[in-house]
Formats: structure tokens, C-alpha cells, sequence
């Protein structure tokens, strides 16, 4: 019987390699018009790094990361030839933290950068009297003009913070650092995907692509200027290169004619803060997977077929199905799906039969799969627009899911695969190790050197 339901849910949430095709034909589109005109749905927002690093950037340099989970404080020392050290303090942000004043949000951002300078100074790492160039890595989209300065566009992830959207984010971080007396300079405004492909470029100069899967969904590349319609009343030589920010989260967001939603999909974008918006990211991202299990699981339970005679109010919960129990599902190696038994039992107090847990594990498996096939089609977008297929390139990515949901890599290859065809083995992804924090290091660094050079 389960595996009657299952059949259903295959044909909703399986993508086949056509229909793939189709979304990357719409997708290249997209990015296409956002590089020529100002405010349009995927905002590809030019981002004033320009080119790649040298390798030879050098020096001590602060990062703050604002990203969706977590705020990451960074000591970030570059030696040069690819090679950096980097000390850092991570704090967890509240649910409620996302929704407070935005300045209240910067001034705790503030307050973590004091305690972590304070801690540095009396170990004798940072010098005392010193005021460090920092690189603010803030995950939203913000349209920018210069390369420390950036307005919020809309906040994405589930932040609602009021007081920021069309606000300029390093001038609200720069009055909350001079509140708290915080001897940093902010030098440079980056997003974790660029400051990712500034980093793994850094340690791998065959990078073209960077990409973030976590919380959020996005993508990074490098531009030539003379390509970016929008910006050519500034007069850069065409052949300059900079790094487009591209915000893919929001491919399709409004019109939604061409990605494959279910409904399910749709109850989530509905139910969200901002209705309509980021309809790429709301199939892909670690924010949205375990929720759409959920409501899969809660329509199985209204029909009858679940848990008949359980209390089912704990699942019932909107975003209680964590996206980590996809991933705990799905590499559950028991015959009998101990894990799967241990979620249910402990977190939501029901109890399961086996077929039901293999149906709950062929289920995840297939929100997972869709997530990774959608995500190569972004990425085969890139690489068509770029030609970047003969010659082949690498992606650094990062981001919870791509770290720990198991199989998600192979999973974008094989959507690669399906794609492209053989080439598109040519495109592989790979690991940026705390990318997004050491690439705004670079960046600040990169920065100073166009200030000395009088750039
Ligand atoms: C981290 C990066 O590893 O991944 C951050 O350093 C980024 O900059 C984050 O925002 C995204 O993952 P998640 O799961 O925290 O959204
Ligand atoms: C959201 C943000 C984007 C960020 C991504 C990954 O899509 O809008 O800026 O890069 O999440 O964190």
C-alpha cells in the first residue's frame, strides 16, 4: 500500500533530464536580463571585486559572517601563495533575533566582534591599540555601488528584521561598531558566495563557479564588465572583470512558470514571510527540505493513511520536521531503520511500521534528489551562458546541505550528467572550506591594493 502513495509522489518530484534542459534554457534567460537591466527578478548584482586574487594578498584582517544559522567572528591571517590562517568564534542566531530591530541585529554582531577582539588582544594575537580592516560578509541581497556600501534589497532565509530593507547595511554596521568602541575598519561588503569563489579561486585557480547551499541557495561567478549592460553608464573598460552576485534563490519568484512546484511547494511559499519571492530556493534550500517531508507526511495523515490512532500534533507543527532527519534518514544503515524508529519515537512521539519507514526514507530521497537536480540546473545555466563546458571548471560550494546531506555532490553530478551529457563531467564541485569568511578577508585585502594603486 505505502508503495502505491510512493508511486504518486515519484512522478511529483522527479525531474527528468528534458524537463531539466528546459528550466536551464528559462535559467540562462534570466541571468541573461538581469545583467542587462537594473531590478529584475534574479538581480545578478555586480559586486566591485574585481578579477581574481593573486594568491599574493597578505595581512591580518577581521571577518564578520552574517549568514543564515549562525554569526561567525574571524581572525583571518593571509601568508600569501594560496596558503591562510584563520581563528574564529561562532554564535547561534536566535529566531526572535531575525525579527528584532535591525539595528538591534547589527549592534549584537558588534558586541560579538568586541568580545572576540577583547579575547585576542590579552592572548597577544591581535595588537593592542591596533584597528583591523574587516571584510562583512551579509548573505541578502544588496544592490551596491561601490565596494563598501550596499542597500538591502529584501531579506531572504526567513529574516523579517524591520528597519533594513532599503537601508544600507555597512553604514547601519559601521554606527553599531562605533557604539560599542570596536577598533575595526569595514573595508569591504561581501556575500558568502562571492566571498567563497574569491576563496576557493585562492586555493584553487581552476574555480569559476561558487555556490551556496545551506540555509539559503546561491551562486557567484566572474564576469567580464563589457557583458554587464546595466553598469556600462560607469565607464569601467569592458574588459575589466568582476564578480556577479548573481541571487538565483529568486529564479522564477512571482510569475512561477517554470519550475516543477507541487503543491506542497506552494503551501510554503504561501505560508512564508514573503510570499512569491525566492521560488528557486524555496525547492532547494535546508531551510525548506524538512518542511516539505512534513507536509507530504501531514496529507498521508488527514488521508487516513498514517499513524491512525496516534497523536499526531508534534508533526503537525510547521518547520518541526528538521531538514538533518532528511539526511539522518536517508544514511540510516540498519535493515530495520533504527534512526528512522529514533526520530519518529523521540522527537514527535509516534510510532512507525517498517514499510512506513522505508516510505519515509524513499520520500526524503526524493525531496533530496529534486533539490540537488534543481541545483545543477542552476549551475549548468552558468555554464552554458559562460561556455565554460569544453574546457570543464570547478565549483567550490559550501553550506550545510551540501556538507552534510549525504550524496548531495554526486547527486549535482549526475543532474550534470543528465544535463549535459558525458561534458558534463567536465563540471565539478567541491568542497570551499570556510569559504565565505577567508574570501572576505581576500577581498579586503584585494581592496587595499586597489587604494594604494590609486584604483
Ligand atoms: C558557511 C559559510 O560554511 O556556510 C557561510 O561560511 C554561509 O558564509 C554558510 O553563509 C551557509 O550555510 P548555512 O547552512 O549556515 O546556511
Ligand atoms: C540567500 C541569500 C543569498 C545567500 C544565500 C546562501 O539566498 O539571499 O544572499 O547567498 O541565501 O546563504
Amino acid at each position: 500500500k505505502m508503495a502505491d502513495h510512493l508511486r504518486k509522489y515519484e512522478s511529483l518530484f522527479t525531474l527528468t533530464p528534458q524537463r531539466m534542459r528546459m528550466i536551464v534554457e528559462a535559467f540562462k534567460e534570466s541571468l541573461e536580463t538581469g545583467l542587462a537591466k537594473s531590478e529584475q527578478i534574479v538581480p545578478m548584482i555586480p559586486t566591485y571585486v574585481f578579477g581574481w586574487p593573486t594568491g599574493n594578498e597578505t595581512g591580518d584582517y577581521l571577518a564578520v559572517d552574517l549568514g543564515g544559522t549562525n554569526l561567525r567572528v574571524c581572525l583571518v591571517t593571509l601568508q600569501g601563495n594560496g596558503k591562510f590562517e584563520i581563528t574564529q568564534s561562532k554564535y547561534r542566531l536566535t529566531e526572535e533575533q531575525k525579527q528584532e530591530d535591525g539595528q538591534k541585529l547589527f549592534d549584537f554582531c558588534g558586541e560579538c566582534l568586541k568580545a572576540f577582539i577583547d579575547l585576542y588582544v590579552d592572548a597577544g594575537t591581535i595588537a593592542k591599540e591596533s584597528r583591523l580592516p574587516l571584510g562583512f560578509t551579509f548573505s541578502y541581497p544588496c544592490s551596491q555601488n561601490s565596494i563598501d556600501h550596499g542597500e538591502l534589497i529584501r531579506w531572504t532565509k526567513g529574516f523579517g528584521a524591520p528597519n533594513t530593507e532599503g537601508h544600507d547595511v555597512v553604514k547601519m554596521f559601521r554606527q553599531s561598531l562605533e557604539k560599542h568602541n570596536v577598533p575595526a575598519e569595514v573595508v569591504a561588503l561581501t556575500c558568502d558566495t562571492t566571498g567563497t569563489l574569491i576563496a576557493s579561486h585562492y586555493v584553487n585557480p581552476k574555480t569559476r563557479i561558487a555556490c551556496i547551499f545551506g540555509t539559503g541557495c546561491n551562486a557567484a561567478y566572474m564576469e567580464r564588465v563589457g557583458d554587464i549592460a546595466k553598469i556600462k553608464h560607469l565607464g569601467i573598460p569592458d574588459d575589466a572583470e568582476m564578480a556577479i552576485n548573481c541571487e538565483w534563490g529568486a529564479f522564477d519568484s512571482f510569475e512561477h512558470e517554470n519550475l516543477p512546484r507541487t503543491k506542497y511547494d506552494q503551501i510554503i511559499d504561501e505560508s512564508s514571510n514573503k510570499p512569491g519571492e525566492q521560488a528557486f530556493e524555496k525547492l532547494i534550500s535546508g531551510r525548506y527540505l524538512g518542511e516539505i517531508l512534513r507536509l507530504v507526511i501531514c496529507e498521508l495523515i488527514d488521508e487516513g493513511v498514517l499513524f491512525l490512532g496516534q497523536n499526531t500534533y508534534k508533526v503537525e507543527i510547521p518547520y518541526s520536521f528538521d531538514t538533518a532527519f532528511l539526511s539522518l534518514m536517508e544514511s540510516d544503515p540498519t535493515d530495520e531503520l533504527l534512526m528512522i524508529i529514533g526520530i519518529f519515537s523521540h522527537f514527535f512521539a509516534l510510532e512507525t511500521t517498517l514499510a512506513e519507514r522505508q516510505f519515509f526514507r524513499a520520500l526524503a530521497k526524493l525531496v533530496g534528489r529534486r533539490a540537488a537536480r534543481l541545483s545543477a540546473c542552476g549551475i549548468a545555466a552558468i555554464v552554458s551562458k559562460m561556455g565554460y563546458l569544453e574546457e570543464g571548471c570547478m565549483v567550490g560550494a559550501d553550506g550545510s546541505l551540501y556538507n552534510k546531506y549525504p550524496g548531495f555532490a554526486e547527486r549535482i553530478h549526475e543532474g550534470l550528467h543528465d544535463i549535459f551529457g558525458e561534458k558534463g563531467r567536465n563540471i565539478i564541485t567541491y568542497h570551499a572550506e570556510d569559504g565565505s569568511g577567508i574570501g572576505s578577508a581576500i577581498v579586503a585585502a584585494m581592496t587595499k591594493q586597489r587604494k594604494i594603486a590609486g584604483l
